[in-house]
């Protein structure tokens, strides 16, 4: 049976009171995961032949995010759901198998519910499934109308008598269709209701007309089915979903001294005996291995760490750390930055694209962009790698056991060579040959007895005026 998936993206998402246009709802991130990569990441498991998003607000943001992940499709004029899914036609229309329809808004649904869903579908020889909820205020939803079994209407909010109105068992918005039939009937969706548009729910009606088997499957966790309309329902969804993935991480081991206060996205994957320290944020394609001290305070993202790592109120994105290194306080890593094992980075330094060896150490206050160094090596306090004249970025290196003293300034390109030294507050433009010390700096001349003599002009200037 082959399995294919629609998510409907085209709605403007008013409610947003956004006033860009490059932006679309479902492009609003949670854990700095837009809402509809949020509903890729619940379809990836299942198994699906092939999936089609229906773009049309923001239509290039939209495309953007779900372009690697499925086809996209245009819905130029927003007439209505069923209207959505009739230009998913001339990609899905007149094949065999089954349709799972979701939202782009809906970010919290997990894949056991959707697989449930089909699964329901299936056993069950449906031809339309209807995933439902009971709410205490069905305010805005579809209201079920069922009978022996068989759903016979959902009955839109504006469209409701007042009977109707009173059902609390709605429509959570996903559907598994018998994908032939869907098609076949969405030609005869009207837009004779209150809101004048194609409703894809007045397909339950069409689908009873024909004798078809429609049902419905309760959703055990309504949170999941929870729409985004506004910011405030946004900030909802992104703390139901902190809350899910971080405690998934604690049951498998990982130790999260304040839950409430730290913040992971949903690809992040993290070791046992991992330890997160509150205000920290953990985002993109991260993987932390065991053991790790992490936090308090520090942002990370695509970041691969090892073993046994101390990082301590840092920012660190796109770079890489090996096993037992110790980094931070305020430690900046950008693009490229590998630190190797048992390296040392101290307080107030900034690694770019760089490669800091196994064991070197580099305690406090210096910036290493476009650099190689080696193993071993000692970068003294406020050293700088300048790689950069306005135009292009030059690369140095600093081989092994190289001692760079203190207040260095290095004006790439330049290689320093194995077990090196530069003087403190030198100013290397040219390369260092291994085991040479390079002093490049005025030579100090002491006057004897001249800070009195100038503090003494100075006050008689002074008292002048
Ligand atoms: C819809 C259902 C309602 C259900 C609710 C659950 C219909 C008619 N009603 O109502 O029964 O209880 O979802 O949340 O389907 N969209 C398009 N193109 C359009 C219109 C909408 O792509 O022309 C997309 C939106 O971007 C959104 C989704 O479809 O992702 C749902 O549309 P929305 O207008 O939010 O429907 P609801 O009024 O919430
Ligand atoms: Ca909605």
């Amino acid at each position: 049976m082959k399995k294919y998936a629609i998510i409907l993206a085209a709605g403007k998402g008013t409610r947003m009171k956004s006033k860009r246009d490059d932006i679309s709802k479902v492009s609003f991130p949670i854990l700095e995961t837009p809402l509809v990569k949020c509903v890729l990441y619940s379809l990836e498991p299942l198994g699906l032949e092939e999936i089609v998003t229906v773009v049309g607000h923001g239509a290039k943001a939209s495309e953007a995010i779900v372009k690697d992940h499925s086809k996209v499709v245009y819905q130029l004029e927003q007439k209505g759901t069923g209207h959505a899914i009739m230009m998913a036609a001339p990609v899905l229309e007149g094949k065999e198998g089954i349709t799972l329809i979701t939202c782009g808004d809906t970010p919290l649904l997990t894949s056991k519910t959707l697989q449930n869903l089909i699964d329901y579908h299936l056993n069950n020889g449906m031809d339309m499934s209807i995933l439902t909820g009971i709410l205490e205020n069905p305010k805005g939803y579809g209201r079920i109308i069922e009978e022996d079994g068989q759903v016979k209407a959902i009955r839109e909010q504006k469209d409701c008598s007042i009977e109707e109105n009173a059902i609390k068992v709605i429509n959570a918005g996903v559907y598994v269709f018998d994908n032939k039939k869907l098609f076949d009937c969405l030609p005869l969706l009207s837009t004779e209701n209150a809101a004048h548009e194609y409703y894809l729910t007045d397909l339950v009606g069409i689908f009873n007309k024909k004798g078809y088997k429609v049902g419905q499957m309760p959703c055990e966790d309504f949170d999941e089915t929870l729409g985004v309309n506004d910011r405030v329902q946004l900030a909802r969804a992104g703390e139901i979903l902190r809350d899910r993935i971080n405690e998934g991480l604690m049951l498998s081991g990982v130790t999260i001294i304040d839950p409430k206060n730290t913040y992971i996205g949903p690809k992040v994957k993290i070791g046992a005996d991992t330890v997160i320290y509150p205000g920290t944020h953990i985002y993109g394609d991260t993987v932390i291995g065991e053991g790790n001290t992490i936090g308090p305070d520090t942002y990370l993202s695509n970041l691969k760490i090892g073993d046994r790592n101390k990082v301590i109120y840092s920012h660190i994105v796109d770079s890489e750390i090996r096993n037992d290194a110790h980094v931070g306080p305020y430690f900046r890593a950008r693009k490229g930055a590998l630190i190797m094992d048992h390296a040392h980075i101290g307080n107030f330094n900034e690694v770019k694209n760089s490669t800091f060896g196994e064991a070197s150490k580099c305690a406090h206050l210096s910036y290493i962009g476009d650099s190689n160094i080696g193993k071993d090596v000692n970068i003294g306090c406020g050293t700088i790698i300048a790689n950069y004249d306005g135009v292009n970025k030059f690369h140095s290196e600093i081989k092994d056991h190289a001692f760079i003293g203190s207040g260095t300034l290095i004006i790439s390109p330049v290689t320093v060579g194995e077990s090196a030294m530069t003087a403190g507050g030198s100013t290397i433009t040219n390369d260092v040959p291994g085991h040479a010390m390079a002093i490049a700096r005025e030579r100090q001349t002491n006057k004897e007895g001249f800070a009195d003599t100038f503090k003494q002009k100075a006050l008689d200037k002074k008292n002048k005026k």
